[in-house]
Parts: structure tokens; sequence; C-alpha cells
């Protein structure tokens, strides 16, 4: 009786799978558990910030996600063009780099259905944002030039939505969805 019991307590410890439990516990010092668990806990999250948005290797970047892209993006550029023309220029550049984070973020809507017109009208928006910023962040800047950088930022976004906007007939504007393969 007492020998089978005892059998019974050493015969798991022989299964590869126990065993390697047990060595798992035995290297990693408890620290050592609670360090990665609260890594895992810190990515966690991060999670719902990164696909909510652009991130991760195959994001999806929906019409919902591009409407509130978009519906952002607005006031953030007019409020880049109206800080440009009352010449506060440290607005402009602020307002102008957030603009070009949430602008950029709408590219994979673009690739996902191989609009290529649409994916270069985006970059170029993208190129014109980034001068501004050069051009914002030199000593004395010229404010002439920054405006007219802000209003070539304005042809790029405008390019696109010739072709790919609508109106929404409610005072709004959808994508056009016609315009889409
Ligand atoms: C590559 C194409 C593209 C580019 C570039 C682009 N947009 Fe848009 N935008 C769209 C589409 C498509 C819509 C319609 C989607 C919607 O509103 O549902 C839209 C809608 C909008 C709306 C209306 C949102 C609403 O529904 O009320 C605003 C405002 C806007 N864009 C601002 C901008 C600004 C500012 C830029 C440039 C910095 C820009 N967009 C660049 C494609 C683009």
């Amino acid at each position: 009786m007492q020998r089978r019991s005892q059998d019974a307590r050493v015969d798991p410890a022989r299964r590869p799978g126990t065993r390697r439990r047990r060595g798992l516990r035995r290297r990693l010092p408890r620290p050592a558990l609670a360090a990665a668990a609260s890594i895992l806990a810190a990515a966690a999250l991060l999670l719902p910030a990164s696909s909510s948005a652009q991130q991760g290797p195959y994001p999806i970047f929906t019409e919902a996600h591009l409407e509130a892209t978009m519906t952002t993006l607005g006031p953030n550029v007019a409020g880049v063009r109206a800080a440009l023309a009352a010449g506060d220029h440290s607005t402009a550049k602020e307002r102008a780099i957030r603009s070009r984070e949430q602008l950029a973020t709408t590219i994979t809507f673009w690739r996902d259905r191989d609009r290529d017109d649409a994916v270069g009208w985006l970059r170029t928006a993208l190129n014109r944002l980034d001068a501004l910023d050069t051009a914002l962040s030199v000593e004395s800047v010229d404010a002439a030039a920054a405006v007219a950088i802000g209003d070539e930022v304005a042809e790029a976004c405008n390019s696109c939505h010739a072709v790919y906007r609508e109106p929404d007939g409610d005072g709004g504007y959808r994508l056009r969805t016609s315009a889409l393969p």
C-alpha cells in the first residue's frame, strides 16, 4: 500500500511536461515571473490603442476609421492655417505635426483598396506638412512662405476629396464608393 502511493507521487514528476514546468519554476525566481507578468499587463494596455488605428502587421482600417480621422483632421488643419494667418508659428507647427500623424494613419485604407492615385495625393499632403514643419522650425520664419505651404497642403487634401468624397446629403461628407473598384 505504502509502496504504491510512493510510486504515484514519483510518477508524475517523470513525465516530461511536468518536469519542464518544475524546471521553469526553478529557473525563474518569483521576482522574474512578477516582472514578466507586469510587462505582459503593460503590453495588454497598449493593445486597444494600436488596434484601433494604424498599427500591427495587418491592421484593418475601415470606412468608419477614415471618417473619424478626417473629422478630427479637418479642424486641426483649419487650426494650422488660422495660426499661420495670425503669425502664431509655434501653434501652427504643433498642429501641423499632429495633423501629419493623423493623416498618415489613413494610408492603409487606400493601400488595402489598391488606390494608387489616393496614395499619391496622401503622400503629397504628408510631404507638404513635413515641408511646413521644416519652414516653421527655423529661427526667423518666412511667414508668407509658410502660408503658401499651408495652401499647398489644402490643395493636396482637395485633390483626393474631388475624386473620393461626396456630400452625404445631410450637410456632411461620405466616401464616394462609386469611385472604388
Ligand atoms: C487620399 C484621400 C484623402 C486625402 C489626402 C484627404 N482626405 Fe479628407 N476625406 C477623404 C474622404 C474619402 C472623405 C470622406 C469620408 C467621410 O467623411 O466619411 C474625407 C472627408 C474629410 C472631411 C469631412 C469629414 C466629415 O465626414 O465630416 C474633412 C474635414 C477632411 N476630409 C479633411 C481633410 C484634410 C484637412 C486633408 C488634408 C490635410 C484631407 N482631408 C486629406 C479623403 C482624403
